[in-house]
């Protein structure tokens, strides 16, 4: 096998951080054995620090965002049942196909890529609709747009018998969330991103009134891969252990050394971290002349940042440069923002001030090139 050493500063994977990947070559335990069950157990605490949360239902999804993304959907809506679906990227579309899937009576509410939602709109459209569901994306990492959850939202779902659903893949850990405190009942993430772990494992959280409610559902989710009740039973949820599936027996110890890596730094810190990372970048790309496609600051999401195509200039070329010369990916757009804009990720072990001004170089180097600096 020939694996190149690349620095991966796109919109996801990220690097992995060296102690994850030592983590993972350990050797293997049984699924059931009780010194993996005991890291099952830590990772479900780590968790719970991560998502800010006393809740008891969090584990990791054997799976990558999607499948964090389809558990959610498959447990928590029922057929016939209204969901809101927040639509400013590829990511709300997703959801809003899946949701479809699983017979749900879909409304989208759509904001123009690059734009996010006020929480006056989104609190006005769960009173008009009482849905099942609210569903938003935290981090759009097509468009890079960073959605605000606080503010009432929680409470204002919760008066509508809403549960608010929250993707966080390309944001947990790079920006603060606070699930109980946002009054959030469901979130899933992914390992890939801000953790800095290998992509495989989608950490999901539940709030005590979503677990109601699959309780009290009236059919079964139509996934077993993906069912809570069944896959919560792996991890504990309710006082005994079966078997489901085989846990994926690596990634898990990946995740429990970037929960301890989590841990270790301290949520503080690492939001902190990711905001100086943002912030040099931008004041490096301002300088060559560069902007935001994102118009609205308090809209950016620090943690994927999206970078208009100027006139004239060919972005794949800027990439290309990237790779060949520095070893460098960065990426270009997708969905809405393709061929607009570059992506960069500030993610994890690789948001440090040495590879921002990697990235930097390698716009201007890209730039000067296409006779553009
Ligand atoms: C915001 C967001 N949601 C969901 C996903 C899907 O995650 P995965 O590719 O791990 O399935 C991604 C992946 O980039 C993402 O950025």
């Amino acid at each position: 096998m020939e694996v190149p050493q690349r620095l991966l500063m796109g919109p996801g994977p990220s690097n992995a951080h060296p102690r994850i990947l030592a983590a993972q070559s350990l050797p293997l335990l049984g699924h059931m054995h009780p010194p993996f069950l005991k890291i099952m157990d830590e990772i479900s605490d780590g968790l719970r620090y991560l998502f800010q949360t006393d809740s008891k239902y969090t584990l990791m999804v054997s799976g990558t965002g999607h499948a964090g993304m389809e558990a959610a959907i498959a447990n928590l809506l029922e057929p016939g049942e209204k969901i809101i679906v927040g639509v400013n990227g590829i990511w709300g579309e997703r959801v809003a196909d899946l949701s479809e899937r699983y017979q749900g009576q879909v409304i989208t509410m759509n904001a123009q890529p690059g734009k996010t939602f006020s929480s006056a709109e989104l609190k006005a459209a769960v009173a008009q609709h009482k849905p099942a569901i609210l569903f938003l994306v935290q981090g759009e990492s097509s468009t890079g747009t960073h959605q605000a959850l606080g503010d009432g939202l929680g409470e204002a779902c919760k008066a509508a018998g809403t549960l608010l659903v929250v993707d966080t893949v390309a944001s947990l850990g790079g920006v603060p969330l606070f699930a109980d405190k946002w009054g959030i009942d469901c979130i899933y993430s992914g390992s890939q991103k801000c953790l800095s772990g290998p992509p495989g494992a989608a950490p999901f959280f539940m709030s005590e009134r979503a677990m109601d409610k699959l309780r009290s559902r009236k059919t079964k989710p139509a996934t077993y891969n993906l069912d809570m009740n069944l896959i919560g039973d792996y991890w504990g949820w309710f006082g005994s252990r079966s078997y489901h599936h085989t846990g994926p027996v690596s990634t898990f110890y990946a995740m429990r050394e970037a929960l301890q890596i989590v841990a270790d730094e301290g949520l503080d810190k690492m939001w902190a971290r990711h905001l100086a990372a943002h912030q040099q970048l931008w004041e490096g790309l301002h300088s060559l002349g560069l902007q935001s496609y994102v118009e609205n600051d308090a809209d950016r999401l620090i943690t994927v940042n999206t970078i208009k195509v100027p006139e004239g200039v060919d972005w794949a070329k800027v990439v290309k440069n990237a790779m060949d010369k520095y070893n460098l990916e960065i990426a270009g757009g997708l969905g809405p923002s393709a061929g607009k804009v570059w992506r960069i990720g500030l993610m994890g072990y690789n948001a440090t001030p040495t590879n921002v001004a990697l990235v930097i170089e390698a716009f201007r180097d890209g730039l000067k090139q296409q006779g553009k600096l």
